[in-house]
């Protein structure tokens, strides 16, 4: 049998896990605080926040740009499930847009053709018109009591665009985020699987790190699937320090200092909890595989494109089609 995906874990992730076991600090901490920065680094972006999965990463993004109960999320249905259920998570729902036959991504097209035929502006927000549909099974939508009278704008307030990369092969993000620029909707991305993943926005002159965002937020997952591992993990990046703030600020139940800032004090630091916040830490001991892992990242890279062109010259003669039947 071949493995969908095997980890590339070593030593060097063992000693680095053992050594924070025996530094004392186990939770977020010194080596979460590496991490982030060295990710930062990597991927082009100016903030870089550590937290327990992608799934937590793609709530706090989604609350983080104002998602809110009753309102949609457009993204694909060709993903994971995890893309869907954080919209869920905020009391939104999901609308389903197409993908590409090439990439497997949203397709821009489509993407443009449900803002233009399925909603409707009311003075600067986009409403999706047929929220009604939208409210069956376990929709969110149904606890707020909608289907409501459509115009009383209770609801389908289009919060946000979140497209995938999906197994890491880049969307189409510059024509995506074009268009949610027209109509002023954020755009979060669910890069799960794209870490290390480039994308040109020039006809391939030059390339940028999939995460830099190109969309206001990026969201990744060091699941043992994924390219790199910390056994679970998720990582958020972003440009804007309110939103990273906000992201750090969540993640740690809300809480408005940090642990490793009281334990630092040498005076009594009384926090406040400024908002409903979660437990989504990552802990020092997967931050620490988090750091080894990175050094590897060049080099898994280059194995995997080595297996996928394999891949791709077995496989690249059968025709799309006969996959289907
Ligand atoms: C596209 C996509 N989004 C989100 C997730 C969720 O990631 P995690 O398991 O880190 O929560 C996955 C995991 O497979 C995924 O493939």
């Amino acid at each position: 049998m071949i493995p969908i995906a095997r980890p590339v874990l070593g030593e060097a992730e063992a000693v680095a896990a053992r050594k924070a076991i025996l530094s004392g600090w186990v939770t977020q901490g010194p080596q979460v605080k590496t991490f982030e920065d060295t990710f930062a680094r990597i991927v082009g972006a100016r903030f870089a926040c550590a937290v327990s999965s992608c799934t937590a990463a793609l709530h706090l993004a989604l609350l983080a740009v104002a998602v809110k109960p009753g309102d949609v999320v457009i993204t694909v249905s060709h993903s994971f499930i995890a893309t869907a259920n954080a919209v869920r998570y905020c009391g939104a729902e999901p609308v389903f847009v197409d993908i590409e036959q090439d990439t497997y991504n949203m397709d821009p097209d489509e993407l443009e053709k449900v803002i233009k035929e399925y909603c409707i502006s009311r003075g600067t927000e986009l409403y999706y018109k047929h929220v009604d549909r939208l409210s069956v099974g376990e929709s969110p939508l149904r606890y707020l009591g909608i289907p409501v009278d459509f115009n009383s704008h209770a609801a389908g307030r289009v919060a946000a665009i979140l497209p995938v990369h999906q197994m890491g092969l880049p969307c189409d993000i510059s024509r995506i985020v074009g268009i949610a620029a027209k109509y002023g909707i954020p755009v979060v991305e669910d890069a799960a699987c794209a870490i290390g993943s480039d994308v040109s926005l020039n006809g391939g002159e030059t390339w940028e790190r999939i995460g830099k965002p190109h969309g206001d937020v990026a969201c990744f997952s060091f699941h043992p699937r994924k390219i790199l591992t910390t056994g679970d993990g998720g990582m958020i990046t972003t440009n804007e320090s309110i939103m990273d703030a906000r992201f750090r600020r969540l993640r740690h139940h809300g809480m408005s200092v940090p642990d490793t800032e009281r334990h630092e004090s040498r005076n009594v630091v009384f926090e406040d909890y400024v908002t409903t916040g979660f437990n989504y830490r990552m802990t020092d001991i997967q931050a620490a595989v988090g750091i080894e892992q990175l050094k590897r990242l060049d080099d898994i890279l280059v194995e995997r494109r080595k297996l996928a062109s394999g891949y791709g010259e077995i496989m690249g003669s059968i025709p799309f089609r006969s996959f289907l039947g």
